[in-house]
């Protein structure tokens, strides 16, 4: 009897298995995002976008058609009272498909689910539900007050705010709306509510200004406390230059609206209001650029729960502040995201006790430490020792990047600050009581939460970490807004260093979320007649209008519809762009010709004092009018993608002027650029502005110049085009050499001198220990790192299409060179994980492809012959070999999804 039971429950199981296996195949939907979030919680997109991936052991899949159903319940997926049923609807879209139902209301929470039929018409089952939340849409919705401190704010100092309440039933579920004017951290039971930092984020905040929602149903009982502590952060603190400060407003102020629905259908709100105590605390100075004091002895005990005694705390002063910026945020929020060991504590030789982190990285410590009751531990942040081995920090130029903590004298303390952050490797301690051992300190790396994406390694050790110092110098930089460095008294958002850097970092990490946020402030601080602020959040009053800085509003949009598919983006950057080109437009002028104006130039470009090359200084208005060119050229592109044709025409018409303009003022009869820089060569060849029969000698020319020199000699401007162009005119060689190059200047001097991020300057610190000018010398700059783009789609061969975004088709073409003898890329696309790797033994050449289900691939295999390839180890069959094209060169082929392997011996 229990035999045949067994035998029984096996067989069930054999055949609930196999009526799976029949029903969903191998094919499954998986990875469900909306609005680039997995299940966001308070988002204000009304009409949000879904995406999904398909997930098969099969190849050659592609989605035929898609079915999507949204409910207000998981429960009621599938009955008759959906939000909205998309119904079969043939096609291939599965990224960004725009939701169509009914519109969502305040705090409405709805659920979704999608299947999909595949191009053998087998249908998946349906996905697992996943949901979105809406947040409070209109500003109406708040009812909650702006409060503050009734005494005018002491510069630097923390508020402390905090009620009580009772939620006498029990409790379905509840919310907190929450922000302020400077940043907050908010409590509930003695606990932080969500784990971001740095909340409610940096925007230009009179226009936007982002509230979070958090779910904190699990955090409430009967008897209740919220608490807040407020910092000035970039609000009202010392921000930009020299003692500048309160540059969106003078009170710090927070708003609360905390919502709880019970079980039995009724719900409570609890605002912020005049009831609420405030106090000051132990923050006795928290700035971002200076760094944060701490007097443990002004603990308020038990501040943050229920019953503790703030009678003699003052009322909260309720203000009037508007409402109408508030926007839920669509970007990624700064969150610890690694923890980091000090690898070993010295005595300088000034007799500095300094801890080295190993890393230059972008956070604080958290200090663990024990003594007397007003002991004094004083944190300092280096990014670098100097020549002698002695703490460095004249590059920090005024920031005073110090953390003080002073002890309360009770045991083990623990001491992290709130709201400030370092640039940093190296860690001194003043005032330590006893001696410091390596367990007292512990590095926290924050950075906005973008999810990793892309890996990329060779042969080359040293090219390694290049590409390793490239990923670091970007999470050290995307600190919620794309920032130029992260230690000194700067740390903005330059627009020209996001712009060059942003196919870099879109392939690094995922900035899908992260630039569809800072792209909003830069439309929202753009001035009236275009000009593009040089920094955004503009902190600098309306300075702007740079050429290669200003086309960021253009540029990025372009990167995030290329890597993610995105096409609304484009569409909502559109006025934007627009402006930007009417802006140089106005400036050109009739004759279509930019001068004057303020511009950067190739920044920081390597300069000589050799007589025979006195520097590579590029003319700016070259610059400028190639950026023009090439910036209205892709706006025109953009307007026929989003269906603005009479646009497209007239900036394609603009466009041409422009480019004849360029070629009569810079490109000589006999094929030579007025401007004879690599940087000049790099724009002209890369933006397409050199007359067909000028391009062979151009390309000569500069080509002799990179031999001539040796090395690269480009700035800001000049080094993301440098490899690339090299490349567009077949000269592969000269680029993986100056990639290869160890001296100055070069991308590998600084990993020689063991740098782990990415310099400001290509001689930050020279080969005999010294360093670059005091006054601009970050040691964590992303700029340069600009050349991770080629190391991906040339040196491995990953790259995207940008005719059909989002890497729904995929170019792989790999490049051997620089001796090296192997390479590969992996990218975690909006479709699914995409692979280029190839491996060089002897002569045989062995190139691996992955091409996610619904995608589609054309792999260029070089100096190949089509009868030697073997493809997964067995010759090509007659049917691909018929649809290949072979030149003298290279063989490309056109593949459906899967994993392929092309091995051969190289022509
Ligand atoms: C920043 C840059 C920025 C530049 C403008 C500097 O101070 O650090 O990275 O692009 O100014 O040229």
């Amino acid at each position: 009897m229990k035999y045949i039971k067994i035998n029984l429950r096996y067989f069930g199981i054999l055949l609930l298995f196999s009526l799976c296996t029949l029903a969903f195949g191998k094919t499954n939907v998986t990875s469900l995002v909306c609005e680039y979030h997995t299940n966001p919680v308070g988002i204000d997109v009304r009409q949000p976008r879904f995406s999904w991936q398909i997930s098969t052991t099969e190849s050659n899949v592609q989605q035929k058609a898609y079915e999507i159903r949204v409910a207000g319940s998981k429960e009621d997926l599938g009955k008759k009272s959906v939000l909205w049923s998309s119904g079969k609807v043939e096609g291939s879209q599965s990224v960004n498909v725009e939701y169509k139902g009914t519109l969502l209301k305040s705090m409405q929470r709805a659920y979704w689910q999608v299947r999909v039929w595949d191009n053998k018409n087998k249908a998946t089952a349906w996905s697992q539900p996943a949901y979105w939340e809406m947040g409070l849409l209109e500003s109406s919705s708040w009812t909650a007050k702006w409060i503050a401190m009734p005494k005018e704010d002491i510069a630097g100092q923390c508020l402390y705010l905090r009620k009580e309440f009772v939620a006498s039933k029990s409790i379905q579920s509840a919310r907190v709306y929450v922000t302020s004017l400077g940043l907050y951290q908010l409590f509930l039971n003695g606990k932080k509510v969500g784990n971001d930092l740095f909340t409610p984020g940096w925007t230009s905040f009179n226009k936007r200004l982002q509230y979070q929602t958090y779910d904190v149903t699990a955090m409430l009982g009967k008897k209740n406390a919220i608490g807040a502590i407020l910092g000035e952060g970039w609000y009202k603190g010392r921000l930009a230059w020299e003692k500048n400060r309160d540059i969106y407003g003078k009170k710090k102020a927070l708003l609360v609206q905390l919502v709880i629905h019970y079980t039995d259908g009724t719900s409570q709100t609890i605002v912020s209001d005049k009831d609420w105590k405030v106090s000051d605390g132990p923050i006795l100075q928290a700035s971002i650029y200076d760094g944060e004091i701490y007097d443990a002895r002004l603990e308020k005990e038990g501040w943050l729960s229920a019953g503790f005694d703030d009678s003699k705390w003052t009322n909260a002063l309720p203000i009037e502040h508007s409402k109408d910026m508030l926007v839920a945020p669509q970007g990624v929020p700064v969150k610890a995201i690694e923890e980091i060991k000090p690898i070993r504590i010295f005595t300088t030789p000034k007799g500095e006790t300094v801890l080295d982190m190993g890393q230059n990285m972008v956070g604080w410590v958290r200090l663990k430490v024990s003594g007397k009751k007003g002991d004094q531990v004083t944190i300092k942040f280096a990014e670098v020792l100097d020549k002698a081995g002695n703490f460095y920090t004249d590059n920090l130029r005024s920031a005073k990047s110090t953390d003080i903590y002073i002890l309360k004298g009770q045991g083990e303390e623990t001491f992290e600050p709130h709201f400030t952050f370092h640039g940093f490797r190296y860690v001194k301690l003043e005032g330590f009581p006893g001696t410091p051992e390596l367990r007292n300190v512990i590095g926290i790396v924050i950075h906005s939460d973008m999810k990793p994406t892309g890996t990329f390694s060779c042969s080359d050790s040293l090219i390694n970490k290049l590409q390793k110092n490239i990923q670091w110098g970007q999470k050290g930089n995307f600190l919620d807004v794309p920032t130029d460095c992260p230690q000194r008294d700067e740390r903005l958002g330059w627009t020209g260093d996001a712009q060059v850097f942003s196919m870099t970092a879109a392939y690094n990490f995922d900035v899908s979320a992260f630039y569809t946020k800072w792209l909003k402030d830069v439309a929202a601080d753009q001035l009236p007649d275009g000009k593009v602020p040089h920094v955004i959040p503009d902190v600098l009053g309306g300075q702007g209008g740079s050429t290669a800085w200003g086309d960021v509003c253009v540029i990025l949009p372009w990167t995030v519809y290329k890597v993610y598919g995105d096409k609304r983006i484009l569409e909502v950057q559109y006025k934007s762009m627009k402006a930007w080109v009417e802006y140089m437009r106005e400036r050109a002028g009739d004759d279509y010709f930019w001068t004057g104006g303020y511009h950067y130039g190739d920044w920081l470009a390597f300069a000589s004092d050799r007589s025979d090359y006195p520097g590579a200084t590029t003319d700016k208005e070259l610059i400028a009018n190639a950026y023009f060119y090439n910036t209205t050229r892709l706006v025109s592109k953009i307007a026929s993608i989003i269906g603005q044709k009479a646009d497209s025409e007239k900036y394609a018409q603009l466009a041409d002027n422009v480019k004849k303009v360029f070629i009569h003022e810079y490109v000589t009869p006999s094929g030579r650029l007025v401007s004879e820089t690599q940087t000049a060569y790099a724009l002209a060849i890369s933006f397409g502005l050199l007359p067909e029969n000028q391009k062979g000698k151009v390309a000569e020319l500069f080509a002799e110049d990179v031999v001539k020199m040796g090395h690269l000699t480009t700035g800001f401007v000049g080094t993301p085009l440098l490899c690339s162009s090299l490349s567009a005119i077949g000269r592969d060689d000269l680029a993986f050499k100056l990639l290869t190059r160890k001296e100055y200047p070069s991308w590998l001097y600084p990993v020689t001198q063991g740098a782990t991020t990415i310099w400001e300057r290509w001689d930050g610190q020279k080969p005999d220990g010294s360093f670059q000018s005091v006054s601009m010398n970050s040691f964590n700059h992303y700029a340069y790192g600009a050349i991770g783009e080629w190391l991906y789609n040339r040196v491995a061969g990953l790259n995207v299409d940008p005719n059909e975004p989002g890497y729904k088709h995929i170019l792989f073409s790999p490049h051997v060179g620089g001796g090296l003898t192997n390479a590969k890329a992996e990218f975690q696309s909006v479709y699914g994980t995409v692979k280029s790797g190839w491996e060089l033994k002897d002569k045989n050449f062995i190139y691996s492809v992955t091409i996610p289900a619904n995608t589609t691939g054309t792999v260029t295999l070089p100096n190949a012959d089509p009868e030697k390839i073997l493809l997964n180890s067995l010759p090509l069959s007659q049917e691909m070999k018929k649809k290949l094209v072979a030149t003298s060169n290279d063989v490309t082929l056109n593949l459906g999804s899967g994993t392929y392997q092309f091995s051969y011996s190289i022509k």
